[in-house]
């Protein structure tokens, strides 16, 4: 039987280990364990992601919670280590771009190194990604995840020539697609029953969606009013409704700017903000996995950023990156009320089975390692 641990700790990563965590029940000769490290602990960012994407409950939770960077990758890696040393994995399998991915790669490969058979071996689902932008903490956690992978998912081709320039053996990166959006697929029939929309009083298309959690956006007063101050004038075109992450909240209530006139409402669920994605107008955001989602639900994107890891949802999908940019806000905003609007191709293999070609790869090098 081979032992094989997922590793999750953030919101993002939630929505992309579910669908392989089913996915892989189908191979009897694997058992599988889920670690949630507790990086995201707030119900609204954790519990009710488990219970929309019916993940099943952590075999482990490490309760890791907030702090620096240094003290939270630490305390993951110290944690973590204690699993892989205690049940000796055959393969550990990480997700995404956050501390947690980063911590629980490095504690594996170091914990190979004391071990006489070799293992664990590492994988990581979306790998290869690059912004090219070094203040992102997520850069780091890429290029450092990747580094130390035997196996790498990726979901767009820049993704392996980006991770081939960096000299990763090409042997070792597997073009699989996109598990966010094998989640996005199979949920979207219970998205459509969520009832979010009367309860905030919405009309189809008559709004538009506003995330924004990224430090460069919300750490920095200056930065943060100036786009509060384009935002304010795009509410004299229709309502914006922002679901708020905990970080920014901290940083409104810090900075004290004018926001009064945004829809702000607490960090929604998986089924509910799908829903909200779908009847938008349009989305304004600086996520990651909100780009992906708004190209396959060909929902125009507004990305308030000035660099994508995601090229792809730019080129081929619906996204539009327009910085901090008032001008350029203003106008692709204009564009799109006047119905010329991005329509975009799907990109390759962002078809619902990407959890399929994981798991069968996943195997198949397990088989052939041991
Ligand atoms: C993390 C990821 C980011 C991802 C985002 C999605 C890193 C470096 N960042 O950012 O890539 O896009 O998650 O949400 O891993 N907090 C709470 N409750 C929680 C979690 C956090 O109140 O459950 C507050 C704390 O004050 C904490 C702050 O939010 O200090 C930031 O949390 P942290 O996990 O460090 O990063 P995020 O901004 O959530």
């Amino acid at each position: 039987m081979y032992r094989v641990i997922f590793a999750a700790g953030a919101r993002p990563n939630f929505m992309k280990v579910a669908p392989v965590l089913l996915e892989i029940r189908r191979y009897r000769s694997i058992k599988s364990y889920l670690v949630h490290t507790g990086q995201h602990y707030d119900k609204n960012l954790s519990k009710i992601f488990f219970n929309d994407l019916n993940l099943p409950v952590p075999h482990f939770s490490l309760g890791i919670g907030s702090g620096t960077h240094g003290t939270q990758g630490a305390r993951v890696m110290m944690e973590f280590e204690k699993i892989v040393q205690r049940h000796d994995p055959h393969a550990v399998v990480v997700v995404g771009d956050v501390n947690s991915t980063l911590g629980c790669a490095l504690a594996a490969v170091k914990t190979r190194c004391m071990n006489a058979r070799y293992r664990p071996l590492i994988a990581h689902i979306e790998a290869g990604l690059r912004s090219h932008d070094w203040r992102m903490p997520e850069e780091y956690n890429r290029r450092l995840t990747d580094a130390v992978s035997d196996m790498l998912f990726t979901t767009e081709p820049t993704a392996r020539k980006n991770l081939m320039r960096e000299g990763i053996n090409p042997q070792n990166i597997y073009f699989v697609g996109n598990v966010m959006i094998d989640s996005l697929k199979r949920s979207l029939k219970r998205a459509q029953e969520s009832r979010v929309l009367s309860r905030l009083k919405l009309q189809e298309k008559s709004y538009a969606i506003l995330t924004l959690h990224r430090p460069t956006n919300v750490d920095e007063r200056q930065r943060l009013r100036n786009l509060l101050a384009v935002l304010k004038k795009i509410t004299r075109i229709l309502p914006i409704v922002f679901p708020v992450h905990p970080r920014t909240r901290k940083m409104l209530v810090e900075h004290n700017p004018e926001h009064k006139f945004l829809t702000t409402v607490p960090p929604q669920g998986y089924l509910d903000f799908l829903k909200l994605m779908m009847h938008a107008r349009f989305v304004l955001t600086d996520s990651g996995g909100i780009q992906e989602e708004t190209t396959v639900l060909r929902i125009p994107c507004l990305t308030l950023r000035e660099n994508t890891e995601r090229p792809i949802t730019v080129t081929k999908g619906t996204n539009i990156l327009v910085g901090a940019d008032r001008e350029r806000i203003m106008d692709a905003v204009g564009r799109i009320m006047e119905g010329k609007v991005k329509k975009g191709t799907i990109p390759k293999f962002w078809d619902g089975r990407a959890a399929q070609r994981i798991c069968k790869a996943l195997h198949n090098r397990l088989v052939s390692s041991w």
